[in-house]
């Protein structure tokens, strides 16, 4: 019957993502505060549609959150699904094959069927509106076994900051029995898995301040620091010659897997070569004594996201600049604590750099890691309803990416997550061309609907 409904609605499915696609949600850029608004009503829309009661979009002091609900007897538990409509920025738009809110399907090595090509696609307009479609599935052929209560937000991909007083705020409201995310990757579409693990992040922007303006290179180059070569050395500081991370007391919380745990961790399907040859370098790096999988899975690192300063036009300009930035994201892994890395870089930069300059680290968000539990009710639902829909048992993984809410569920409402995630790391999420593959979208409809039975059976 489900098979059935989702092959009849097929083409309805894919237009109505089409068009939730086509609305630019940019977060981060407030030129896109409308279109925030817009995606939130169309979201809203939608779940009215599909038959969801008390649906409301919620203004918060940044992008509004949708909010709606199906209480069917409140004896039944209830799944709490949770999603984000905004999406990353779309630069450098030259890079995109088709433009970023216009959806295509184009077949590609690893999605035969075809893939959606949009920014939003996995990531996660795509994710979550399977959600919504396999929800109106339920209510239309009369089987939806127990409550579900949706929570879609716009701030996810700029820290959540203000989904985290709403949650506080809401707590009644919100009362569930699980948290379901679909948010994250499967190893491929024949290798299903589901995440158990995010990593936290700290994310800040250091500002190197020299001289007070820009000055001629050549009458001061050579007696005034640089900020740019000043920043540049201090980031190079915080690598070893074996990687690991130099920044004192930055390891302090790290837990130490044993040998059996790693072990387990390394028996994920994992290709090397493949990996390479998909990101075209000739070599992977990271700190030494981990595997690849380890290093995105269970270790902290320390990442540029961008680095800029002086003069970057067209043909030369000699000029010693007076400011020089970088935007930094560290991933941390339990036990450490995003404030407290925040602080720890912060002191060591203050302490490396020279009287020469002045610098100031500014904490933009962060997220605390999670563990997510396999033993749970909720999690054995979502293994066995992958088994019916794909046929195959999922992998449990650790996935290296953030969703800095999933803490907060467990910390504000006592709630554990399952993150049953339908991209693929591949999908290039963040990137140009960002693509959400037609067969994962449609699968992830079907296993939603056994995923709700199983885990209302297992509940009683
Ligand atoms: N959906 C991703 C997180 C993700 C992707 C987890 C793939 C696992 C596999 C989420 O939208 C995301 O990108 N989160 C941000 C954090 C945020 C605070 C900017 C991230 O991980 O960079
Ligand atoms: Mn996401
Ligand atoms: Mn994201």
């Amino acid at each position: 019957m489900i098979r059935e409904y989702i092959e009849q609605n097929r083409q309805r499915f894919l237009d109505e993502l089409f068009e939730l696609l086509r609305i630019p949600s940019i977060s981060s850029d407030s030129a896109n505060k409308n279109d925030m608004i817009t995606c939130a009503e169309f979201v809203k829309e939608k779940l009215i549609a599909a038959g969801a009661d008390k649906v409301e979009v919620c203004p918060t002091a940044g992008h509004p959150i949708v909010y709606g609900e199906k209480i069917i007897d409140p004896k039944l538990p209830t799944v709490l699904v949770y999603g984000h409509y905004d999406v990353q920025p779309v630069v450098p738009l030259d890079l995109w094959d088709t433009p970023p809110f216009e959806p295509t399907i184009k077949k590609t090595a690893i999605h035969p069927e075809g893939a959606i090509f949009a920014r939003g696609s996995a990531d996660d307009k795509g994710q979550f509106y399977m959600h919504v479609k396999a929800f109106e599935m339920m209510m239309k052929t009369n089987s939806l076994p127990c409550n579900v209560k949706f929570m879609i937000e716009g701030e996810e991909e700029v820290g959540s900051e203000n989904l985290g007083k709403f949650i506080v705020a809401n707590k009644e409201r919100l009362k569930s029995n699980v948290v379901m995310i679909s948010d994250t990757s499967m190893i491929a579409n024949d290798v299903p898995s589901i995440d158990v693990g995010l990593r936290g992040l700290s994310y800040v922007e250091v500002e190197v301040t020299g001289p007070k303006i820009d000055l001629h290179s050549g009458v001061y180059g050579g007696a005034v620091a640089n900020p740019i070569t000043i920043l540049a050395k201090m980031i190079a500081s915080v690598h070893d010659e074996n990687n690991h991370i130099t920044i004192p007391g930055f390891y302090d919380d790290v837990i130490t897997l044993t040998d059996a745990e790693r072990a387990d961790l390394n028996k994920a399907p994992f290709n090397l070569d493949d990996y390479k040859k998909d990101l075209a370098i000739d070599d992977v790096w990271g700190e030494k004594g981990y595997t690849t999988l380890e290093r995105t899975g269970i270790r902290p690192t320390f990442e540029l996201n961008g680095i800029w300063g002086g003069f970057t036009g067209e043909g030369s300009k000699t000029v010693l600049p007076a400011k020089a930035f970088a935007k930094i994201s560290m991933r941390i892994v339990p036990h450490q604590k995003n404030k407290n890395i925040t602080a720890l870089l912060t002191k060591y930069f203050e302490s490396i750099a020279p009287k020469s300059v002045k610098v100031v680290v500014r904490d933009l968000h962060g997220g605390e890691p999670v563990i997510t539990p396999t033993d749970s009710v909720a999690y054995i639902a979502a293994a066995k309803a992958i088994e019916t829909a794909f046929g195959k048992k999922p992998v449990p993984t650790r996935s290296g990416g953030s969703i800095p809410i999933v803490a907060l569920f467990e910390q504000e409402l006592g709630l554990k997550s399952v993150l049953m995630g339908f991209g693929l790391d591949s999908d290039a999420l963040h990137s140009p061309n960002e693509h959400y593959g037609v067969f994962n979208y449609l699968k992830g409809i079907e296993t939603i609907p056994y995923f709700f039975k199983n885990f209302t059976e297992a509940s009683k």
